[in-house]
């Protein structure tokens, strides 16, 4: 039986937000789904309607469970004095597997470098000439760069399949991982999962997981990483993604002192949802800049809430292995 492939690439998709809502314009593949085109246009519209009411200057990423994708969103305005207030704004969504994820985010600078010379389709879509041409362009040039990546990352794995071994036992473990926006939660995450890290900043929209295993001595710990939105609006929908952990990971910023004072909060907030105490750790991160925040405080907090104390680098990686060694090392011993 021949096993086919799944595309890591779904799809490109044009739609504007003029005076009757939000309209799909273009598309490519052609035979892409009419119902999900309109609904993935209208959801993209919750990404334009943020906390500052300014169009993102970056990608977003916008989970789409409902069609199995994740979907990079690139908003630009089209200068039209005819419309009310002058312009009409167009999002351009790449539409991934939603497989894929963690991949997305990795290639997401050379992705974004890909995807907003796009923003020069403003004026062929304002004069409503057929942009078809331009997505099928733009969809054959990224499918191009991730089957290259994905290569890359194929090799990776073969590597890492040869040296599998087998172990005397297995354990899963749910973690959670919270704090103030821009912590770096997504990156901590992105290291450990992925080895790599992105200087852009894309806020989290609700709650995306990853996987990972460690060994520790002759038994396999998998990892179910979720990493939780740290902006208030995610607030109501953040209890629930609290259920069932096995461990915590409260994140602040020493070069912010800010996300530090917000510690509490975050620990409260976790306690009063799972209705019990869970190891884990705290995290000082971005030890790479500036610090704002004592090591000491952070020391005698961890102690204070029953944390253990780490300070870490997403950019540099330093001491973010250790963290998942050492939590794989106290679950076990509890188990
Ligand atoms: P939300 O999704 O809003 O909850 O934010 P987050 O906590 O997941 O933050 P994210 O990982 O997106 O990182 C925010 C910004 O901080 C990005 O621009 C990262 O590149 C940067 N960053 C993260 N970790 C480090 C670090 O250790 N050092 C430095 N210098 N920058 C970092």
């Amino acid at each position: 039986m021949q096993v086919t492939k799944p595309n890591i690439l779904e799809g490109v998709l044009v739609s504007i937000f003029g005076e009757k809502g939000p309209d799909p314009i273009s598309w490519y593949p052609v035979n892409l789904d009419n119902m999900m085109l309109t609904e993935v246009s209208i959801k993209a519209v919750s990404i334009l309607a943020g906390e500052t009411g300014i169009l993102p200057e970056h990608l977003s990423v916008l989970p789409l469970p409902k069609f199995h994708m994740t979907a990079l969103i690139y908003a630009f305005d089209i200068v039209d004095v005819q419309a009310r207030g002058g312009a009409v704004v167009a999002t351009l969504s790449v539409l991934f597997n939603e497989n894929y994820t963690p991949f997305v985010y990795k290639c997401i600078e050379e992705l974004e470098n890909k995807i907003k010379p796009m923003s020069d389709l403003a004026e062929p879509i304002k004069n409503q000439q057929d942009i078809t041409e331009f997505i099928e362009d733009l969809f054959n040039q990224l499918k191009g760069y991730v089957e290259t990546c994905q290569r890359d990352e194929i090799t990776r794995y073969q590597i890492e399949a040869e040296v599998k071994k087998t172990y005397s036992q297995t354990f899963k473990f749910k973690v959670i991982v919270i704090g103030d926006p821009s912590v770096g939660k997504t990156t901590l995450l992105l290291r450990f999962v992925d080895k790599a890290f992105r200087e852009l900043y894309i806020p989290t929209v609700g709650v995306q997981v990853s996987l990972k295993s460690v060994e520790y001595d002759d038994t396999l710990i998998k990892f179910n990483l979720w990493d939780i939105a740290g902006q208030e609006s995610y607030r109501k929908v953040r209890n629930n993604f609290y259920m069932g952990s096995n461990a915590i990971l409260i994140v602040y910023d020493i070069n912010n002192p800010k996300t530090f004072r917000n510690v509490k909060n975050w620990y409260q907030d976790a306690i009063i949802a799972l209705g019990e105490i869970i190891p884990g750790f705290l995290v000082g991160n971005k030890v790479d800049l500036p610090r704002q925040v004592d090591k000491y405080d952070g020391k005698s907090l961890a102690d204070k809430i029953k944390l253990e104390f780490i300070e870490t680098s997403a950019k540099t990686g330093e001491n973010v292995d250790y963290i998942f060694q050492k939590l794989a090392e106290i679950l076990i011993k509890n188990e």
